[in-house]
């Protein structure tokens, strides 16, 4: 039987009213959010704090593609951003601050083996330095909107091998090309996908969806659900019913 797939949402959003106001709907079917550029163009990391602040985990995906050394300074930087959150220490209910660390980001696979391996090296040194979970370091394969539907499962299974050899814990790939990563890389290589569209729902701007269903059969390990969720009339219905899904899987 598949594992259930933990749910992430795309917080992609342009300020910090409209993150409460979702945060504050989801918080209680939602442990995971994602950051991604156009929120953090928009608010930067006051936009992570926030989350974290409410107990949340981040996905910080801003894909990060440049030369090495300055893909490792983002990384330091990007696993710096925590926050001091409050949470019970025992069952009396005493409240105890503990430092929160960002949970994931995402670098481009064609940026390079060199480049993802200097972002492995400069997360672990911060993580290390200043005592916090290292976060996961995840390689973006191919985007699920590219239009090119050929030959795209050689290309993925070749950035995913380049992921794994530079020490990245996984990829973000397509419904369609999760199954065959998860046959070639093993039950503990992570695979995050976005392009989840609820049976029915539009597809907007991506090309290679899936239902959840069919997302998690294939062996994700998280799915991104952005639009269908956040411009949903009632997000924490749109939320719970593809969670209903996983659930009766
Ligand atoms: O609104 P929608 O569900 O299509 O949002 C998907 C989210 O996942 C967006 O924030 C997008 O940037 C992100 N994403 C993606 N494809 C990738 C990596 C990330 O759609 N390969």
């Amino acid at each position: 039987m598949n594992k259930t797939p933990q749910l992430i949402v795309a917080l992609d959003v342009d300020s910090l009213g409209q993150v409460r106001e979702l945060v504050e709907k989801l918080e209680d079917v939602v442990d995971i959010f994602k950051v991604g550029s156009q929120l953090f163009t928009a608010c930067g990391p006051a936009a992570v704090r926030f989350i974290q602040a409410r107990g949340k985990k981040v996905f910080l995906d801003l894909k990060y593609h440049d030369i090495p050394n300055t893909v490792a300074s983002a990384v330091k930087s990007a696993t710096g951003l925590g926050e001091a959150v409050e949470r019970n220490a025992d069952k009396e209910k005493n409240k105890e601050k503990v430092q929160s660390s960002l949970f994931m980001y995402t670098v481009h696979t064609c940026g390079g083996v060199e480049m993802m391996k200097a972002a492995v090296l400069a997360g672990t040194q911060v993580a290390e330095n200043i005592g916090v979970k290292l976060p996961l370091a995840v390689g973006v394969t191919v985007l699920t909107s590219e239009q090119k539907q050929d030959n795209i499962l050689p290309l993925v299974l070749e950035r995913a091998a380049l992921a794994k050899e530079a020490g990245l814990q996984g990829v973000v790939a397509s419904c369609h090309e999760a199954r065959h990563i998860r046959e070639k890389f093993g039950p503990d290589f992570v695979i995050v996908t976005p392009g989840i569209r609820p049976a029915g729902a539009d597809v907007q701007d991506q090309k290679r969806v899936a239902t959840p269903k069919e997302a998690m059969e294939s062996g994700s390990n998280f799915l991104v659900v952005g639009r269908p969720i956040v411009q949903a009339e009632d997000p924490h219905k749109a939320a719970q019913q593809i969670l209903k899904e996983l659930q009766s899987s």
